[in-house]
C-alpha cells in the first residue's frame, strides 16, 4: 500500500526499490521450495506426531543422502558383520515420541521432513542445517560456546561405546542449545573431520524445546561440509523406528527416575566402508566412509560431555541447563552422567580410555567430576550446571 502510493508520487525513481523488495521474496520463495523439494523425498507414508514433526516413509535407496557427488557409486550396507559393544551393559530401549502414531512399511526408512518453516530460521538458505558458525552468536567475544567434557588420549581408534543419561534441559532463548554429545575427531583445520551424536534442545534449528538425537558430521573442519542430521546429504538412515532428528518424551526426573541410552558408533574392520551409529538396541544408520578426508586414518580424539550457547541475553549469562542443571558434585539421580566410556581399537575391540582428561571451560558455570575407576560403571563422570548464578553472573 505504502509502496503504491509513493510510487505513483514519483514514477521511475522509488517505484524500483518496490519491485526491487517484491521480486527478493519472491525469489527467497522460489529458492525455499526449489530447497524442500529437493530435501524430501518422495514418501509411500507419512506419519503426523503429536510433537508436530511429520515423518516421511521413504524407500531406502530413495533418501537424501544418496544425493552426496561422493556416494554416487555407493553400494546400501545392510547389517554390520560386527558390532562391538559390551553384553555386560544393559540399558533399556525407548521410542521416539511419533512411534505411537504409526509405523513405516518394509524397505523404507523414517525420515523426518523438512518444513518451510525449518529453512526460514536459518540465517540463509545457504545455511540451513549447518551449525551456526560461530561468528553469528559471538559479538565480538569467543566465549559463547561453553563445554565440560572429558577427552580421551589421541590415538588410533576408530569409534566409542558409552552409556550417556538422558534429561531435558532448559534453554533460555532460541539461538541457544543444549546438548550432550560424543564427538569423534581427527585432522586440524580445515581437514578437521568429525562424526557427532548425542541428545539435543535446540529451538533455533527444530523450532521447539524437545529432547531429539541428533548427528552432525563435517571433512572440512564445519566449512562446506557436513550438517545436522540428514538435513543434506550424507548420513544414511537405515532404521524405520529410530531417526536422527527425532523426540524422546521419556526423559530423567530430578532425584526421581532415570534413563539412559547406549550410543555405538565404530567403523568395522572387515570392510571400513561405513561407521555404523546404534542407539539402544535399534542400528540407526551410518555415515559412509567417503565423505571423510582423515577420520580413520590415525590419530583420533574421542571426546563426551555437555555444550550450551550463552548468548547472554541483557548482558548477564545464560540460565540454561547443562545436563540437569545441576553441578557435577550433586551425584547420582541430580548431576547427568557419561558412564562405561569406551573406545573401540583398531581390531575391532572395546577398550577403556587409558587416563582421562576433563575440562570445564567455566566451572562456575557448569563442571564435571569424575567418578572413581573399579565400579560398573566403568570410566564415568558427572557434570552439567545451572550457568546463571552468584559464581555465574
Ligand atoms: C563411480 O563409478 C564410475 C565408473 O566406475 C567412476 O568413473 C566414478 O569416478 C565413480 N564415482 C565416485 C564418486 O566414486
Ligand atoms: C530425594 O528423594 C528422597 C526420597 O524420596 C527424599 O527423601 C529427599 O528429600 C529428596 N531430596 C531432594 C534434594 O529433593
Ligand atoms: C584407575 O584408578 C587407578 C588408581 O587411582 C589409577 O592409577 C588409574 O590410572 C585409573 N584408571 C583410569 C583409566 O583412570
Amino acid at each position: 500500500m505504502a509502496c503504491f502510493t509513493v510510487a505513483l508520487m514519483m514514477i521511475g525513481v522509488i517505484i524500483s526499490p518496490c519491485v526491487y523488495g517484491k521480486e527478493f521474496s519472491d525469489h527467497k520463495e522460489i529458492e525455499v521450495e526449489r530447497l524442500l523439494k529437493r530435501l524430501n523425498k518422495h514418501a509411500l507414508l507419512s506419519i503426523k506426531s503429536d510433537d508436530g514433526d511429520i515423518i516421511d516413509c521413504v524407500p531406502v535407496q530413495s533418501q537424501l543422502a544418496f544425493d552426496h557427488p561422493l556416494l554416487k557409486n555407493h553400494t546400501i550396507q545392510m547389517r554390520p558383520s560386527f558390532i562391538p559393544e559390551s553384553t555386560s551393559i544393559y540399558t533399556k530401549s525407548y521410542t521416539q515420541a511419533w512411534n505411537k502414531n504409526g509405523r513405516c512399511p518394509q524397505n523404507t526408512v523414517s525420515v523426518r521432513r523438512i518444513k518451510r518453516e525449518d529453512i526460514l530460521r536459518s540465517n540463509s538458505i545457504e545455511d540451513f542445517g549447518k551449525k551456526m558458525t560461530p561468528g553469528i552468536l559471538l559479538y565480538g567475544s569467543k566465549s559463547v560456546h561453553e563445554y565440560a567434557y572429558m577427552s580421551s588420549k589421541e590415538g588410533k581408534y576408530f569409534g566409542t561405546e558409552f552409556v550417556v543419561n538422558i534429561w531435558k534441559p532448559k534453554v533460555q532463548v532460541r539461538r541457544e542449545f543444549s546438548l550432550a554429545q560424543t564427538w569423534l575427531v581427527s585432522g586440524a583445520g580445515l581437514s578437521r573431520n568429525t562424526i557427532e551424536a548425542g541428545f539435543q534442545v535446540y529451538p533455533g534449528i527444530y523450532g521447539d524445546n524437545n529432547l531429539r538425537l541428533f548427528v552432525y558430521w563435517t571433512a572440512d573442519g564445519y566449512q562446506q561440509t557436513g550438517c545436522y542430521n540428514t538435513d543434506c546429504p550424507g548420513f544414511v538412515q537405515k532404521s524405520k523406528r529410530i531417526i536422527v532428528g527425532g523426540t524422546f518424551n521419556t526423559v530423567s526426573q530430578y532425584n526421581g527416575s532415570q534413563f539412559a541410552h547406549r550410543i555405538v558408533i565404530w567403523r568395522a574392520r572387515e570392510d571400513g566402508k561405513v561407521w555404523w551409529l546404534k542407539v539402544g538396541d535399534e542400528l540407526v544408520g551410518y555415515w559412509p566412509s567417503s565423505l571423510f578426508t582423515t577420520l580413520g586414518d590415525g590419530a583420533m580424539r574421542v571426546k563426551w560431555g555437555g555444550e550450551i550457547v550463552n548468548a547472554k541475553t541483557g548482558g548477564i549469562h545464560t540460565s540454561t541447563d547443562m545436563g540437569s542443571g545441576h553441578f557435577a558434585e550433586e551425584g547420582n539421580k541430580k548431576a547427568s552422567y557419561f558412564r562405561n566410556l569406551k573406545l573401540v581399537s583398531e581390531t575391532n575391540f572395546l577398550i577403556e580410555p587409558k587416563g582421562v582428561f576433563p575440562r570445564a571451560t567455566n566451572a562456575n558455570c557448569y563442571n564435571i567430576k569424575v567418578g572413581p575407576n573399579g565400579t560398573a560403571w566403568g570410566i564415568y563422570f558427572y557434570y552439567g550446571g545451572p550457568g546463571l548464578n552468584t559464581k555465574c553472573p
